[in-house]
């Protein structure tokens, strides 16, 4: 495979990161992972949008990173995926100096790194007709969840909590409101209206999550962004993950109790239809 490296492409496994790096050292740092369809890179443009939010509130001495979109088309075309379904991921990094807590002064260059692979959509596919398990967790994360950093260790436990219990995503719950899982966006179907946390420092704010939200004002599906509180989940009649990989996949129990009847629920499925309607149309605006 070829990845992207510090200004040059190379083969992925020669890449070699410095011990010093501050991705390493101090998960100072951040990512992105952007869903290539064939012939389409999924709005590169509002990935970036976001990548560069968190460079601006890390300080970080670059601040715009929408050159790196070609480059991520470059690398589609030269591993040979431009027919296929793939995922982009870009990581970027203060830079490396020695281990000290504060900003490295004179400010070193950030480290970038770009690398494509083949991405296997059967089992998602899957899981979108059949719906998942899902269960609930506390939310430990820090309160800075709108920034992509790659300090996941939080995310990382409680998706492994999931997995060991038998669910493919765990919702993070803070303070009684759920309000994303380790790795997707969170929606509750209340009434016919779809309900998710508004944006905050507390929930990432997720491409896919916009594109579903302008879907339903596309659809007629009154929305809600208001907070979801575990106290009513029980009288939700759907509940729906969004992300990059999970795209829009329904919940069918939440900590093993059923979810409405227990089997995807009509407007995730009216979503689902749309999404990809949009995909084959090939219909954003900041594509
Ligand atoms: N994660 N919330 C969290 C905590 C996420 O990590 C993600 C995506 C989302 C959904 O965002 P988007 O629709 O832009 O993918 C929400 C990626 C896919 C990951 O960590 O692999």
């Amino acid at each position: 495979m070829t990845a992207y490296f510090n200004g040059r492409f190379m083969k992925k496994d020669e890449i070699r990161i410095s011990p010093d790096d501050r991705g390493f050292l101090f998960s100072d740092s951040l990512y992105e992972v952007i869903r290539y369809y064939p012939g389409l890179l999924y709005r590169p443009e509002a990935h970036i949008r976001r990548l560069n939010h968190g460079a601006a509130h890390l300080k970080l001495a670059s601040k715009d990173f929408s050159h790196l979109i070609p480059i991520a088309r470059d690398l589609i075309r030269q591993n040979h995926l431009a027919d296929q379904d793939a995922l982009v991921y870009i990581q970027v990094t203060r830079g490396a100096a020695p281990r000290n807590h504060p900003f490295p002064d004179p400010a070193p260059e950030p480290t970038v790194y770009i690398c494509v692979s083949g991405f296997d959509p059967a089992v998602k596919d899957r899981q979108r007709k059949t719906g998942i398990h899902a269960i609930t967790v506390p939310d430990i994360r820090w309160a800075r969840c709108d920034m992509k950093t790659t300090g996941l260790t939080a995310n990382v436990l409680a998706n492994q909590q999931a997995v060991e219990n038998g669910a493919v995503e765990a919702i993070f719950v803070r303070d009684g409101v759920l309000m994303e899982g380790t790795h997707s966006n969170f929606m509750a179907v209340f009434d016919n209206t779809v309900t998710t946390a508004p944006l905050s420092n507390y929930i990432l704010g997720g491409i896919t999550r916009e594109t579903v939200l302008d879907l339903c004002r596309d659809l007629d599906i009154r929305v809600l962004q208001e907070p979801v509180y575990e106290s009513r989940i029980h009288l939700a009649s759907e509940l729906m993950i969004t992300g990059t990989t999970t795209e829009i996949t329904p919940i069918v129990t939440l900590n093993g109790r059923p979810v409405g009847n227990g089997s995807p629920g009509p407007k995730a499925a009216e979503l689902q239809t749309a999404f990809f309607q949009k995909i084959k149309a090939r219909d954003f605006t900041d594509t």
